[in-house]
């Protein structure tokens, strides 16, 4: 079974800046609510006619830059998003026509929070078996317009970006070793947007009653996060057979520093070792882990030979953990 290495990482976070003072004009908050509670400073948001595929585009041509590969040597496109250009078609294949690749298999994942992971370790299967060899995988996430602008419990947490990676069956140089993948339903009401889809087709009534809009339990969501994230980090290292003391570089699920901060706490990984952006990006879902990837790459953060760590928690519930050596 082959190997998958990491040969190249993009990302791309839109212009326009959002503080916290912003927000205690539009919705009754605070500076001093949003960072205690969630350690948000400031986040990105599209202009009123960007969507995913243009995030994921812009992200896609840095990475593919960044691993110095044509678009046209592409095998494989996944895009990781709850914010599609629309239902469907898949933004993957809007994508793989707005790069002008070959008529390569393209698909979306839509696992929340978690689905950069799940596209990486997906995308690694298709290395192992020899099927595939060079994979696009891109979380791409415009929450901005997903999120009610008039709910204060959620509209100061979620932001817009994308981040991407190039997948290649590994020869030298950085290689994936283990993951871990999971989900449970039993948690599907805690986060989600009602509306749109067949359980409730968009109507006036829909519409009326802002059901097109993300609906969030924070306090459950809260609960669930830290305990998966540990879970799915300890099998992750299980199977690569190590332990917290091998990592150097832990990149979490950026939704409030205080789940990371309890996170670390049980994992034993002292706060230097974190990777922190929600206080500039706040929280872009499954973008979130591809951005704070490419930033901490190209930032020299990471060195060859260490071992990262990368875990996500998200709607679903979903989570997932993945084990890189540099
Ligand atoms: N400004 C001021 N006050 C606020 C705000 C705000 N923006 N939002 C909520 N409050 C109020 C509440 O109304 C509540 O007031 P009350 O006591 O008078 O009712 C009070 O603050 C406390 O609210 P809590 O919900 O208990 O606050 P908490 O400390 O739990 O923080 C938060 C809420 C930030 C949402 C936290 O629970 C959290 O981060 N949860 C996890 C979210 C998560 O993991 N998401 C990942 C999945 S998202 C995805 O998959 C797309």
């Amino acid at each position: 079974m082959r190997k998958s290495s990491i040969v190249g990482t993009g990302s791309y976070i839109p212009k326009r800046v959002l503080t916290n003072a912003d927000l205690e004009k539009m919705v009754d908050t605070s500076d001093e609510w949003i960072t205690t509670r969630t350690g948000i400073k400031e986040r990105r948001i599209v202009d009123k006619d960007e969507a995913a595929s243009d995030l994921a585009y812009k992200a896609s041509i840095k990475a593919m830059e960044a691993a110095n590969i044509k678009p046209e040597e592409l095998d494989m496109i996944i895009v990781a998003t709850i914010t599609p250009d629309m239902i469907f078609p898949a933004t993957a294949c809007v994508l793989q026509e707005k790069l002008g690749v070959r008529k390569i298999a393209a698909f979306d994942l839509e696992v929340a929070c978690s689905g950069f992971l799940y596209g990486i370790s997906i995308a690694s299967q298709f290395i192992a078996t020899g099927m595939y060899d060079t994979i696009l995988i891109v979380a791409a996430e415009v929450l901005s317009k997903i999120v009610d602008w008039q709910d204060r419990n959620t509209c100061v947490l979620f932001a817009d970006g994308a981040g991407a990676v190039v997948l290649k069956p590994f020869e030298d140089g950085n290689q994936i070793i283990s993951s871990c993948l999971g989900a449970d339903g039993e948690g599907a009401d805690l986060v989600g947007v009602p509306a749109g889809g067949s359980r409730l087709p968009a109507s006036l009534e829909t519409v009326r009653s802002r059901q097109h809009y993300m609906k969030m339990n924070g306090n459950g969501l809260f609960k669930e996060a830290v305990k998966a994230m540990v879970q799915a980090a300890d099998i992750s290292l299980q199977k690569g057979g190590l332990t917290y003391k091998d990592i150097d570089f832990f990149i979490p699920h950026q939704a409030n520093i205080r789940i990371i901060k309890a996170v670390a706490k049980r994992m034993g990984l002292s706060m230097d070792k974190v990777c922190i952006n929600l206080d500039r990006y706040g929280n872009m879902s499954a973008a979130s882990v591809a951005v704070a990837l490419d930033e901490a790459v190209r930032e020299k953060r990471i060195k060859r030979g260490d071992k990262i760590l990368l875990t996500c928690f998200g709607g679903g519930l979903s989570w997932a953990s993945l084990v890189i050596e540099w």
